[in-house]
């Protein structure tokens, strides 16, 4: 008979994904400053990317919280994701469409972690873990913020640059 895994079991699984995810996106940030044209969208990257040091940090909480070393597992979705955005990098570089594209790739990686960070603040609430809950939904809320300040990018400056 298969061993009989359980939500813990799931729960350490995600937990590595989403790490493995969030270094991924560490690194990938600051190439995406890079690129950026305007200056609203590289100040959202930079600001974004010192988040996201926080949500390792607080991902590597979790990890003690559970009594397991911090450790990633490959996450091809975000692999798939990140690579998309490497795309638009290199196929729109130079053209008034890139920050629109940028934004839009920014925003398939902010909705991959807002998913997993639901999940697993939901999974900890269900196995009672108050703290870890606390800082997925701290977590949670900086990747919802960021969402919205890309929407409002791509709305006031990138979408009519590249119309
Ligand atoms: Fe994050
Ligand atoms: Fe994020």
């Amino acid at each position: 008979m298969p061993e009989a895994k359980k939500l813990e079991d799931l729960f350490h699984e995600t937990l590595k994904d989403i790490y493995y995810a969030e270094r991924k996106i560490l690194k990938a940030l600051p190439k995406m400053a890079k690129g950026a044209q305007s200056k609203e969208l590289r100040d959202a990257f930079e600001k974004h990317r010192d988040e996201t040091e926080g949500h390792v940090e607080r991902l590597q909480q979790v990890f003690e919280i559970i009594g397991k070393r911090a450790q990633g597992k490959t996450c091809q979705a975000i692999e798939g994701i990140l690579e998309e955005g490497e795309e638009v990098l290199d196929e729109f570089k130079g053209s008034p469409a890139l920050d629109a594209g940028l934004v839009s790739a920014a925003q398939a990686v902010e909705h991959y972690e807002i998913t997993r960070y639901g999940t697993l603040k939901r999974w900890a609430e269900e196995l009672g873990m108050k703290d870890a809950a606390k800082l997925f939904d701290q977590t949670l809320r900086e990747e919802a913020k960021t969402d919205e300040a890309l929407t409002g990018i791509a709305d006031t400056v990138a979408n009519r640059k590249a119309a």
